[in-house]
């Protein structure tokens, strides 16, 4: 009794009322049966060949999904694109059903698409709103940037020039120092701007890392005399050589110490010093930069790998230096870990799982 009713329902109800297309397509791959809704989406098509309806098409689809079924009895569910009436495209969700006889054969599948097209281009609108946000903020970073060094080069020239009209040599040379600092405050975003955007694959070759941390420990050692921070090299013997791209891992190891300098340099505690090691640990290559300057509350160590996140003032800091390394860290399949206590301050690894790392391959690509 409630079988006949289900059934009935089924046939009279069900079948029409479904917001899916739904229609029986036989072992010639003609439409058998359609109900209402496939009727209003294509108009008809009973008796005609479903590739014909659904794509326009003369002849079968080369990777036919019902062929399939008919052979290996199994449901199929994918995606299909499709255009009525030679209209606007549109995007389905097909169920591929086949319908099997109690001896085995199946005389039909049954076909149900549902049409997901205002899904889709909602998820198109999400992704080009994303896009043009992530465009916005970044135009807004570089427009702030600028014009911070552009008020600065105006007050060097504001503060020359009246050096110059006082013939004050004192003020000019101010000014001219402002112009300098303004010149290199540029130069330093301009180039942490291109390496941020730079979508290069990474030049790879086999490289010793102990080179480029010997390198980046030269660039600064200067620097960090005059600031009073000691800046010490531990070097793990005998390294293996790894597969890298030596000026972006060059970057990476500048980046990470320059900040270190920076945190030890607004630290005023005595004796301040940064140490940059390099190790091999459980298959991994560590390169390894460690501070004891101001340390990071959890508020800023959750938002160092954001764009344009600094908490050095526009007149020191770009936002750009950790976004750019865990970029180039990520291209060479290892990871950025921090671990930071305000006051006390901060580790910042680069690890390298030796295995992940680029391989020749990579390279010819590239
Ligand atoms: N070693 C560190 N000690 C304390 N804070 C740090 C350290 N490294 C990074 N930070 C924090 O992360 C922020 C973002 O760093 P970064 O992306 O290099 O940009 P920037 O150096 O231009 O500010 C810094 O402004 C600082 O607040
Ligand atoms: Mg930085």
């Amino acid at each position: 009794m409630v079988e006949d009713c289900l059934s009935k329902f089924v046939q009279e109800q069900l079948w029409n009322q479904v917001p899916v297309a739904i229609a029986l397509i036989d072992r010639d791959f003609r439409i058998s049966e359609i109900n209402s809704a496939f009727k209003e989406q294509y108009g008809g098509g009973v008796g005609r060949p479903c590739y014909e309806v659904y794509k326009g098409r003369k002849s079968r689809c080369k990777n036919c999904a019902a062929a399939k079924s008919f052979s290996d009895g199994k449901t199929r569910v994918r995606e299909e694109k499709g255009r009525i009436d030679e209209g606007e495209q549109r995007y389905y969700i097909v169920h591929m059903i086949p319908l099997r006889q109690p001896d085995g054969h199946i005389p039909c599948i049954v076909e149900m698409s549902t049409d997901i097209t205002l899904t889709k281009q909602l998820e198109h609108d999400k992704i080009e709103a994303e896009r043009l946000a992530a465009v916005g903020q970044t135009v807004a970073g570089l427009a702030h940037g600028i014009k911070n060094v552009l008020m600065g080069l105006e007050g060097g020239m504001y503060v020359m020039r009246s050096g110059m009209d006082r013939s004050d040599e004192e003020r000019i040379k101010r000014g001219c120092q402002m112009l300098e600092d303004n010149v290199a405050r540029i130069s330093t975003f301009v180039k942490e701007f291109l390496q941020f955007a730079r979508g290069h694959t990474p030049k790879v070759k086999l490289t010793d890392p102990n080179k480029i941390a010997q390198k980046v420990y030269d660039m600064f050692y200067q620097k960090a005399a005059m600031a009073g921070i000691g800046l010490k090299l531990n070097l793990q013997e005998k390294i293996a050589m790894a597969m890298m791209d030596e000026m972006g891992i060059l970057d990476c190891v500048s980046n990470l110490v320059s900040n270190a300098l920076d945190a030890c340099e607004i630290s005023d505690k005595p004796g301040r010093s940064v140490s940059l090691s390099t190790l091999d640990e459980h298959g991994a290559l560590v390169i390894e930069v460690a501070d004891d300057g101001v340390g990071m509350d959890y508020e800023v160590k959750k938002k160092v790998f954001t764009n344009f996140f600094s908490t050095k003032g526009s007149d020191k800091g770009t936002g750009l230096g950790l976004l750019t390394t865990s970029k180039i860290v990520q291209e060479h399949g290892g990871k950025v870990s921090v671990e930071s206590e305000p006051g006390k301050g901060s580790v910042f690894r680069l690890v390298f799982p030796r295995d992940r790392l680029p391989t020749m391959h990579k390279k010819e690509e590239g």
